[in-house]
């Protein structure tokens, strides 16, 4: 099968009972055994029957199947958010005395969780800019257990050569996990280029409606699968019933979403490009773009996210946001509606401003999320409220004096 043939058919009903097309939702927290043999046996493990919505649900499974095939894995677990995917995982990978190389411009909570709670038990973690396979070579320890890698990156949109840290990792007897929250299966699959476990934030373009949150873990094989499993089971992280049938519902449609959202990335890209009151511009399309190359090696097509430097630093982002109409000022992405985000002062203002600036997070920096509407009835609404921007500083002299500065 082919990836939007995937997306509508795999994990649909198996053996409905009433020629139901889409999976019911089994809103139920535990299973019933026919028999105390049964109820031992499934505990047994040698009969494949229900038993606990924590373990295992069959609406859940559904989707798990869905985003297994989606990213040709061997199979997945559902989460209740992408963080407790990405917690579940450091959990069964790391332990005491181990050591993680990440990619720098990760997404803040993860840094965070690494940082504040992982460190607190023993696992030393660095963080480097992983677009330069170098960086990971010279991060690795002999402790190293896992290299982790987001790409493209939040909020930076830096791409990492997946093949390459593969090898690297395979080489040194450490594992490789990557973040594909921004890609979507349907245009990067890394279990392709030698990943051996995929994390997904649901919440973004799988799910597509910015109104569920969820995660998803997928494992390369069998072995990592049983090393994972059970310790989602134990901590709790689980998905519910209802969340996995509303994150089946989006992924029907993913392959529409994500084309639209990126033709209005794409044209969007180039009309910031020539906007008098945009300094630069981060898109993987573009031809200047440091990893536009290995974008078109690695991925399906060049993604739906943007960012770009504003004029006027920290107060043009703010009159740009306060001045937006159709844009959504709202942290998340990968929604069929536009949004718009300050990364500094909102998704990565946990991380410490040092390190945000190391990895490339300015406080210019501007974080869009095109959706699938008219192109058209984008580029105007951030045309007029950059164009507020210029109208604001000559009204405003302290906006006035940063703008004359960076424009110099
Ligand atoms: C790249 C990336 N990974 C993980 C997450 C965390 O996902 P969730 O908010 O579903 O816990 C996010 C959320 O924005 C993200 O952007």
């Amino acid at each position: 099968m082919k990836k939007s043939t995937k997306a509508i058919h795999a994990g649909a009903p198996h053996n409905s009972q009433f020629g139901e097309v889409s999976i019911p939702i089994y809103q139920t927290s535990t299973f019933s055994f026919p028999t105390a043999e049964n109820g031992a046996a499934r505990f047994a493990g040698t009969d494949g029957g229900y038993i606990y919505t924590r373990m295992a649900n069959p609406t859940i499974n559904a989707l798990e199947e869905n985003i297994a095939a989606l990213e040709n894995g061997y199979r997945g677990m559902a989460t209740a958010t992408g963080m407790a995917a990405i917690t579940t995982v450091f959990l069964a990978l790391l332990e005491k005395g181990a050591h993680i190389v990440s990619t720098d411009c990760v997404y803040g909570p993860t840094r965070v969780v690494l940082e504040g709670v992982f460190a607190k038990f023993g696992v030393e973690s660095s963080f480097v800019d992983t677009s330069d396979l170098n960086q990971i070579r010279k991060a690795l320890r002999s402790n190293t257990r896992v290299v982790y890698l987001e790409t493209p990156s939040n909020p930076t949109i830096k791409l990492s050569d997946i093949r390459g840290a593969a090898a690297i990792a395979r080489q040194h007897g450490a594992l490789l996990v990557v973040d594909n929250t921004f890609a979507s299966p349907y245009l990067q699959r890394p279990i392709e280029f030698g990943t051996d476990v995929v994390i997904h934030s649901l919440t973004k373009y799988l799910n597509g409606h910015s109104d569920v949150v969820g995660g998803m873990i997928v494992t390369q094989d069998e072995a990592l699968y049983k090393r994972i499993k059970p310790v989602l089971n134990q901590f709790g992280g689980t998905m519910d019933p209802h969340q996995a049938w509303l994150v089946l519902r989006g992924v029907r449609t993913l392959p529409l979403r994500v084309e639209r959202a990126q033709e209005n990335a794409s044209k969007l890209a180039l009309f910031l490009k020539q906007h008098p009151m945009v300094t630069w511009v981060q898109y993987p399309g573009l031809p200047e773009h440091p990893q536009h190359e290995l974008a078109k090696k690695q991925m399906d097509g060049f993604g739906a996210m943007i960012s770009f430097g504003v004029k006027g630093g920290l107060e043009g982002g703010r009159i740009l946001m306060n001045n937006v109409k159709l844009f959504t000022l709202a942290v998340s992405l990968g929604g069929v509606e536009s949004l718009i985000e300050h990364p500094a002062s909102m998704t990565h203002a946990s991380m410490p401003k040092e390190g945000r600036e190391q990895a490339g997070i300015l406080d210019e920096l501007v974080r869009l999320s095109p959706g699938c509407e008219d192109y058209e009835d984008l580029r105007d609404d951030l045309d007029q409220a950059l164009n507020a921007i210029k109208r604001m500083a000559n009204s405003n002299k302290v906006a006035e004096e940063e703008l004359s500065t960076q424009q110099r």
